[in-house]
């Protein structure tokens, strides 16, 4: 008998956006796949914190996730990692995440003085 693969819906309460997911893609992966955008991405691997949101409903298992980002308060509260949560339901999610700034305005925080070379005296002030 063939092994039946159960797709979950996925709804980001915070758009309305909905999508499916089959076991073992995450819900990132699956949102992706789908070409929404409620939940933002980074690393995608857990260690970022990007991704995050709070469950509301369904159930689900979770990958390794870093606790600099998700503390074990968090966890037990619902929030988990999108990208390190796989749905064994149908699932509602809130987006809690936000992408860290990069760019051009980080690039300024660092500032340092190059020491300019003594000029040469020109011949007229001599
Ligand atoms: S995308 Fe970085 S922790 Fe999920």
């Amino acid at each position: 008998m063939p092994h039946l693969i159960t797709p979950h819906l996925i709804t980001i309460e915070n758009s309305g956006e909905r999508f499916q997911s089959v076991d073992g893609m995450s819900v990132l992966a699956a949102m992706e796949q789908a070409r929404c955008r409620g939940i933002p991405v980074g690393c995608r691997n857990g260690g970022c914190g990007a991704c995050k949101v709070r469950v509301t409903s369904g159930q689900y298992r979770t990958g390794k996730m870093s606790r600099a980002v998700v503390s074990v308060a968090d966890e037990a509260q619902g929030c988990v990692l999108a990208c390190k949560t796989y749905p064994q339901s149908d699932l509602g999610v809130e987006a809690l995440g936000r992408i860290l700034q990069t760019g051009p305005s980080r690039a300024t925080s660092f500032s340092f003085a190059i020491p300019r070379p003594e000029s040469p005296r020109s011949e007229r002030e001599a």
